[in-house]
């Protein structure tokens, strides 16, 4: 708890002082795995002072203590909304999509005897607005060709962040963000909505179950283990306990031989005893 209320308010910007800092930060770490550095106040600083000018808070000591109080839960929600980095695209690190649909689902088709992609169950591991989610969708799709049932979803995604699965769920986005998607894909699986605005196709988020998860809970609610578990740009925000103990829980959820896909700015390490080292970034389990 903070001892002492700082309450410095400069052209309507509430500062932050270290104190408050330390308690937001050490109150983000444990119960989202996210590190923020002491780099980060700024940050920090920027992003939650629209939070406190809306529910009207004067210093940053009052507004983490109603978080802590706040039994519902909803108060750190909107913490962790405004403080986790969302940012994602579609195709986003393409080689990843060009393995999965050249080598990884042809290998998962003999080994695991999938048929259809009814069969096949990927892990979008923070998905964020869907971008991600909704690539691997279309990769699928094209891959084992077919029609689209609503027998089963392919893909659970899920994120922290309600905002972002909004969007994710919502399935819309402007031109300039699906401009990184093909051609053909766009005719294929969107349709226009608007001037500039593009809707995936009800085919397309037949595929996905979006759902709220936190990495950080010790058991998670599926209902089978995974053959790929695409968790990229998410473990970056994580000190290295959050990090081993979350690659531990992706170990427990994949079926043996199943595919881990990371960032490519981001690392297991080669002797997890979890997993094997494959290429940058793509690991597989022992
Ligand atoms: C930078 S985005 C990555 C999006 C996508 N995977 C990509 O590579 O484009 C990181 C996501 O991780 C989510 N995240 C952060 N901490 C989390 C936690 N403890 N549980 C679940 N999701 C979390 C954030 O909300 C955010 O949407």
């Amino acid at each position: 708890m903070m001892s002492q209320e700082m309450n410095r308010i400069l052209n309507g910007i509430v500062d932050i002082s270290d104190e408050e800092f330390n308690s937001i930060a050490g109150l983000v770490r444990s119960r989202f795995g996210i590190n923020l550095t002491e780099k980060k106040k700024a940050l920090v600083r920027g992003r939650l002072n629209k939070v406190l000018k809306q529910q009207g808070f004067s210093s940053f000591k009052r507004y983490y203590d109603t978080v802590m109080e706040d039994e519902t839960g909803s108060g750190l929600l909107v913490l962790v909304d405004k403080i986790s980095t969302n940012h994602t695209f579609f195709f986003r690190e393409k080689e990843h999509f060009n393995l999965l649909e050249e080598v990884i689902l042809p290998e998962a088709v003999n080994r695991h005897g999938i048929r259809d992609h009814h069969d096949i169950r990927i892990w979008c591991a923070g998905c964020s607005s869907g971008e991600e989610a909704f690539t691997l969708a279309m990769v699928v799709r094209r891959f084992f060709g077919g029609h689209v049932s609503w027998k089963r979803p392919s893909i659970l995604a899920t994120d922290i962040s309600c905002s972002s699965l909004e969007k994710a769920v919502e399935g819309t986005y402007v031109y300039e963000r699906i401009k990184t998607v093909p051609e053909p894909y766009i005719k294929r699986y969107f349709h226009r909505v608007g001037i500039d605005r593009y809707q995936a196709k009800e085919s397309l988020k037949s595929m996905i179950a979006f759902r709220r998860l936190n990495f950080m809970e010790d058991t998670f609610p599926f209902k089978g283990k995974f053959h790929i578990v695409f968790c990229r740009n998410v473990m970056i925000y994580f000190d290295n306990e959050t990090k081993v103990d979350l690659v531990r829980k992706f170990h427990r959820y994949m079926h043996p031989e199943g595919y881990l896909f990371i960032g490519h700015s981001e690392t297991l390490g080669r002797d997890t005893g979890m997993f094997d080292y494959i290429k940058p970034a793509l690991y597989k389990k022992i």
